[in-house]
């Protein structure tokens, strides 16, 4: 699976960390920067192209670290066909894909720490699409919203 990663300055170090555990795992990373810690950088840059990447097809999933996550959220949901989510619990990382088909996930560097990244992202990565009825009925008003 191809998964684009991107983060500030906020996130910088847990990008590092959770890039080098996926190759490890066979993922394909994307990365789409910052690709050196930058204290004045912003996060909108790096949230930006991770959506687009995932719009596009070119990474099937996204993640994207800052500080809170919070502004990469906000970030990338502005982008048509992207489905963020911040979740610091594992629940809500893999429900988020089974349920909504949540394509980016959402990391706050300065609240979690390794080891729940590390399970919060192969929650995320190792959920799929639950393709029943009701959750393909809800998609597609989500996918509605992004057509107006
Ligand atoms: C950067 O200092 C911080 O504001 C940013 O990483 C993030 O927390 C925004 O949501």
């Amino acid at each position: 699976m191809n998964v684009a990663l991107g983060a500030d300055h906020g996130g910088f170090e847990l990008k590092q960390y959770l890039s080098t555990l996926l190759k490890k795992n066979h993922y394909e990373i994307i990365d789409e920067g910052n690709f050196t810690f930058d204290p004045q950088d912003d996060y909108p840059d790096f949230a930006k192209k991770v959506a687009e990447t995932v719009a596009a097809g070119k990474a099937e999933r996204g993640i994207i670290i800052c500080g809170s996550g919070v502004g990469a959220c906000i970030t990338a949901n502005k982008i048509k066909g992207i489905r963020a989510c911040l979740c610091h619990d594992t629940y809500s990382a893999h429900q988020g894909v089974e349920h909504d088909a949540m394509n980016i996930l959402c990391l706050g560097a300065r609240i979690i720490g390794t080891e729940l990244a590390k399970e919060l992202v192969f929650s995320f990565l190792n959920a799929k699409f639950i393709n029943e009825e009701r959750f393909v009925r809800r998609l597609e008003k989500i996918n509605s919203i992004d057509k107006q």
